[in-house]
């Protein structure tokens, strides 16, 4: 039990970052970061630094046939007349035409390349690019975002983690002293996204058998201890019976972990205020039941339970944010597993709104734990309530691993959440809601089915969930391609789309 006790420990703190006014060259840290263009163009803290060094960065830029194209970084050790440690130059593309992206994409191979130094401390000086449309507390919020995600490691289950050290400390080089209040907001800003998507991404790769329903319950209950504005609550099985949730009952039959009915509310408005929420899939395993998924990568869907990560990770942020809002976090969470008691196909259930589904596929069970989780939420009587999850591997064939798919009943939320997408680019793509789709799920014996065949597979799995949601304001984000990374090397989860919800959250304050 010593493993468990040190995982529950793991609540994310906030990366150090602070300000710096003055003078870079002269500043003790281990690794400066400033920016150079294309054609040897340098930033003005890369032009303090080329002056410090008589000329030598400009030198050693040429002698290495520097592009500057964004994302590309070279680093040096010990440039004369510096006192970092080491200097790394980032590549900015063109000075008159950096994208918010190009620039986020530097901003992302300089965490990178910093994460492979030893360095503890580094003082960037990215902040004084122009980057098209996007202000300082947006460019501040991205680089604290981006460099403390950058260095997240996954050491916890590894007996000899490496002992090089982690970069603790960050400080931000300020082109302008009247402009720190803004770059302050988004640090915190990023510091909070950031500490959301490590809780995100720390419970996600979790394996199946350590992050179970009801150790998704205590990360939960710890969010309330740490904050005052959080309140837990967990739904039992027992419960669950009284509310008539067969449907995640159903689901839940197939395996030897009793399922949990998360309830997080967070109270930063007056709590008569009616409430966003959002309601995660948490599948801690997904073996597909007795449709028992193939072998082959099914490791992954351990993964399942990222939607209702995702949720933790978003109120933690707006909890560490303190935002002037009212949440609520609902998280259905249980194992999809083939047991001998486990639902057929064929099976019927009864779901708490009073529907009958015809379970044809147990594959299919991420809408049926959604449907009652959905029915439940109205009880708050919320504004909008937004279900991300990861539903359908047909959203990872439509859309691919760089957007997430959006689903709504209504228009200014979906552009609400398009918007969100773009300005933290965690981008969502909309696909439509038709009512012709319901078609696909008509049943002979039941109300519904819970599968509409192989086409549409995402939109139909959609307009599954909204029947449940005919009564509110609702979005559903299929994270199937963006939640996690695949590959041997490569494999891990991405902490999406928790930055498109605090942005979005962010727009609402
Ligand atoms: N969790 C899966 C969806 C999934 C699969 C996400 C692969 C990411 C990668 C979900 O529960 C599921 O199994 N969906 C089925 C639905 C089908 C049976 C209609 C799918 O996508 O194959
Ligand atoms: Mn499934
Ligand atoms: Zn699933």
């Amino acid at each position: 039990m010593r493993l468990r006790l040190h995982l529950l420990e793991s609540l994310p703190k906030l990366m150090d970052f602070s300000l710096h006014f003055g003078n870079l060259e002269t500043k003790r840290t281990d690794c400066l970061i400033v920016g150079a263009y294309e054609k040897q163009k340098l930033t003005e803290s890369a032009k303090q630094i080329d002056q410090a060094s008589e000329g030598g960065l400009v030198k050693l830029l040429k002698r290495e046939q520097f592009k500057g194209k964004p994302g590309d970084v070279l680093l040096f050790h010990q440039l004369p007349g510096c006192r970092a440690d080491r200097v790394l130059v980032v590549g900015l593309g063109d000075p008159k035409a950096l994208s918010a992206q190009n620039y986020s994409q530097a901003l992302a191979s300089a965490g990178k390349a910093l994460a492979a130094t030893p360095s503890q401390k580094a003082l960037c000086a990215l902040l004084e690019a122009e980057v098209a449309g996007c202000d300082l507390r947006w460019k501040s919020r991205q680089i604290a975002r981006i460099f403390a995600d950058g260095c997240y490691r996954f050491t916890q289950l590894k007996s000899e983690p490496e002992d090089r050290p982690a970069l603790a400390q960050v400080d931000l080089h300020c082109p302008d002293k009247t402009q720190s209040a803004a770059i302050e907001q988004g640090v915190r800003e990023g510091q909070a996204i950031a500490a959301g998507m490590k809780l995100t991404k720390d419970l996600a790769n979790l394996p199946g058998n350590l992050c179970t329903p009801s150790y998704l319950a205590e990360q939960a209950q710890k969010l309330a201890d740490r904050y005052p504005k959080i309140k837990t609550t967990v739904l039992e099985a027992a419960e669950m019976e009284t509310l008539g949730m067969g449907a995640l009952l159903a689901v839940a039959r197939g395996s030897r972990q009793p399922p949990k009915l998360i309830v997080l509310e967070y109270t930063g408005a007056r709590p008569e205020n009616p409430p966003i929420a959002l309601v995660g899939k948490g599948i801690t395993f997904d073996a597909g039941g007795i449709s028992l998924k193939p072998a082959e990568n099914m490791d992954e869907m351990k993964y399942d339970m990222c939607g209702g990560a995702s949720v933790l990770g978003t109120l933690m942020a707006a909890a560490e944010l303190n935002l002037p809002l009212k949440l609520v976090g609902v998280i259905p969470a249980c194992e999809n597993l083939p047991d001998g008691n486990a639902i057929k196909p064929g099976d019927i259930i009864k779901t708490m709104a009073g529907h009958w589904v015809e379970i044809l596929n147990t594959d299919a069970e991420g809408r049926l734990i959604l449907a009652d989780a959905l029915t439940y939420t109205q009880r708050f009587n919320p504004k909008a309530v937004i279900d991300v999850a990861t539903l359908t591997g047909a959203c990872l064939v439509a859309l691919g691993r760089h957007a997430t798919g959006l689903f709504a009943n209504d228009e200014a939320l979906a552009q609400a959440l398009l918007k969100a997408g773009e300005t933290s680019l965690d981008r969502a793509w909309r696909l439509p809601l038709w009512k012709e789709y319901q078609e696909q799920l008509q049943s002979n014996f039941a109300d519904l089915a819970n599968v509409g065949g192989r086409e549409g597979g995402a939109i139909t799995a959609a307009a599954f969930l909204a029947r449940f949601t005919e009564k509110f304001t609702w979005a559903h984000l299929d994270i199937a391609g963006t939640a996690w990374t695949s590959g041997r090397d490569k494999k891990g989860a991405t902490g999406r789309p928790v930055p498109l919800l605090v942005q979005f959250l962010l727009d609402q304050a």
